[in-house]
This record gives structure tokens, sequence and C-alpha cells, in this order.
């Protein structure tokens, strides 16, 4: 796969059916919030590489190369330059360094439904004073106060879909002078993301980035860029000099295979890196290629209006977001399995994603399934 260096490839250029055509999703998949299935440019590029390691035919530099494709077609994705974005495998491994930089004492402020990847990383360092407080998303910018050293949210919440007022968030945690982790894992690919928003946008890619489990993105805005005031720039520089890639090993070099001492690491996110999960690389970034060809405000556009459409024939209000989350009556999970509804349960309600491979025909099958039950 070439990325080119203007990315001009990348402007929007696939009709939403032209892109659906590269998904073979059996009816009723509405569990994105779960997993993403692959389009066949992803699987079938993850399936040569498998191969071709079953067969010991090529050399393992074939499979990371996809690292940096991923990278640079992610920082396309979210507004960032390449050189800002950190992979790893996981959210919760990629905010561990955050939250180790964090000094002893410092308050963490987390939503109070926030998935732990989110909120974890932090709560581990209660032996040193950093406590995590917990508010409403609906308010968790005026829950932000001198004593927030960092804010960690998601844009679009995993158990209600909920999506976050980052812009109100980032900029009251601005006037604090506080830091903001943006966990971006239930929207990327569907909901647009500016990294430079946030000091830290973290992404898993194996839900709406429609890539194998084992990929993960973190962009590490540099202290000194973005509109930051003058609070916010100095807390942030100090901060990033006590930020230190815990897990540096051969690939946070940058470079090839080294040895021993001295240290030489990459002078960007890179330094992040951890040697990556090879095969799911390769899947990923052909289906990162293909969701720009779409465009994310596209896709916005459809599953919103699909997740609406859901809504309203389930008798509830108009939403901004691509995930429903509902009460059901007990019946109702057995039910939709029977009917072949893949759904999943979340906080003991019934959560259904909407994606660019899910029609009016799926929305009418969850309904029926569901009839009698919400
Ligand atoms: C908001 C959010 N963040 C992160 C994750 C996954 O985190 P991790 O990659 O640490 O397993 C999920 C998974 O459901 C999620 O919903």
């Amino acid at each position: 796969m070439g990325i080119d260096d203007d990315h001009t490839a990348h402007t929007p250029s696939l009709s939403l059916a032209e892109a659906r055509a590269e998904w073979d999703v059996d009816r009723t998949f509405l569990d994105s919030c779960s997993y993403g299935p692959p389009p066949r440019r992803g699987w079938d590029a993850m399936q040569t590489s498998l191969e071709q390691w079953r067969r010991g035919t090529r050399p393992w530099q074939s499979w990371t190369d996809s690292v940096q494709d991923s990278r640079e077609l992610f920082a396309t994705m979210i507004g960032a330059e390449a050189d800002w974005v950190a992979t790893g495998a996981a959210v919760s491994q990629l905010l561990a360094p955050i939250a180790a930089a964090l000094p002893d004492g410092a308050e963490v402020l987390v939503p109070d439904i926030e998935f732990t990847s989110g909120v974890y990383p932090f709560a581990v360092h209660a032996h040193r004073g950093v406590s995590v407080r917990t508010a409403p998303l609906d308010s968790l910018a005026e829950a932000i106060d001198e004593s927030t050293a960092l804010v960690s949210f998601s844009a679009a919440q995993s158990a209600t879909g909920e999506v976050a007022d980052t812009q109100t968030i980032t900029a009251r945690a601005r006037e604090v002078g506080a830091l903001t982790v943006l966990d971006g894992t239930q929207a990327a690919g569907w909901l647009p993301l500016d990294a430079a928003e946030v000091d830290f946008l973290v992404v898993a890619a194996y839900k709406w980035l429609c890539a194998p489990r084992g990929a993960a993105f973190l962009t590490m805005r540099p202290p000194n860029s973005g509109d930051s005031g003058a609070t916010s720039t100095r807390s942030r520089e100090e901060f990033a000099a006590r930020l230190k890639p815990l897990a540096a090993g051969w690939f946070a070099g940058g470079t090839g295979a080294s040895y021993s001492m001295p240290m030489h690491l990459a002078d960007d996110a890179r330094a992040f890196d951890i040697s990556p999960a090879w095969h799911s690389w390769v899947g990923t970034a052909p289906s990162l290629e293909l969701l720009l060809e779409i465009g994310v405000e596209r896709i916005h556009a459809h599953d919103v209006a699909l997740a609406n459409a859901f809504r309203a024939r389930l008798g509830l209000e108009t939403s901004n977001s691509a995930i429903v989350s509902i009460e059901v009556a007990d019946a109702a999970p057995s039910r939709l399995d029977e009917a072949g509804i893949r759904f999943s349960m979340a906080d003991g309600r019934a959560r259904f994603g909407f994606h660019l491979y899910n029609d009016a025909d799926d929305v009418t099958a969850a309904v029926e399934a569901l009839r009698g039950l919400t």
C-alpha cells in the first residue's frame, strides 16, 4: 500500500454503497461497540501475511511497514501529524506512562460511567496519593477545578453512547491548567475527532475502525503546539519532561533492532511504540485507508441517521450518537439472540451500534425482535 505524502489519496472518493460492498457482515450485526468486522481488503491483507508467516516466505519487516502506514492514516483521520502518534496494543497500556508521569497527590477527574481502561491506569497510583474523582459526563466541565490535574473522558461513552462536549470540557481544563485525555475508542471511525483539541487522544482500533484486536494509537500533542493559554502550556511542558516511555524496547528506537547501550530512542511519539503485533497491523492499515476513502463525515451522517431511525421506532428522542443504549425486559436478550441480532449488554442495558455496514433492514430486524420488550 502506498501512502501519498500529501494525502490526496484520502480525499473521500467512495460512496457508502460502494464501500459497503467491501464488508461480508451477516445480518444482523449491531455490535460495533464490541468489535468491528473488517473490510475484505483488511481481511485479505491479514490472511496473506498469516500465510507468509505459516510458510516462512517473507521477512517480518514487510509486516511492520503496516505500523507506519497505519500511523500516518490515523493521523490524517484525526488531524494530527504522524510524529504525534504512538502505537500500542490497548488503551490502558498506552495510558500507563501518562498516569505514571502525574505528580504524587494529583487528582484525576473522570465521568462516573467511564470505561475502566481510561480510569484504572490512574487509579492504580493510589499508593502515591493519586486520586480519581468522578462526576456526571454532562457536568464534567463544571466539575473541573483548581485541584484537577488531568481529565480523562471518552468522546462517546461505552455504556450509553453519550457524546461528550469535548470543546467545553477542554476549554475549562485549559483555564485551570489541567491535562486532557480523550478516549476515542467508541468514536473514531464515525465521530469526527480533532487530536489538537486535547493533550492526548487514545483509540483502540478494533471497534469502529474495523481493525483486528492488537492495534491502538495514542496522539501526544507537542507541549508547544496549539493555542493553549500560558498556564496550560507551562504545565504541559513540565508534564512532558516527566513523561517517559516506560515500555521502551528496540521498536521505540524508530530504526531497526539494536543491542545494549547507549540508548537511542525516537525523538517523537514513536518512542512510546511497543513492539507491534505484526498481523494485526497488516489488517489495520487497509481498513483505515478505506474509512478515509469514504470520509468520517459521511459515515457519521449514515450511522447517526440509522441510530435515530431505530430510536424513533422505539419511541425515543433523536440523539447525536451512533450508539443506542436502552432498558429492555429480561426476555429481550434471548429474543434478540434467537432473531440473530448481535448486540451487547453494557451496564445492564442493551446496546446497539450502527455503523457503515448497517442499513434500514437491520433497524427493522432489531425493532421487530424487541417488540413488546422495551
Ligand atoms: C471507551 C473504551 N475505551 C477503551 C476500550 C478498550 O480498552 P483496552 O484497549 O484497554 O482493552 C473500550 C472497550 O470496550 C472502550 O469502550
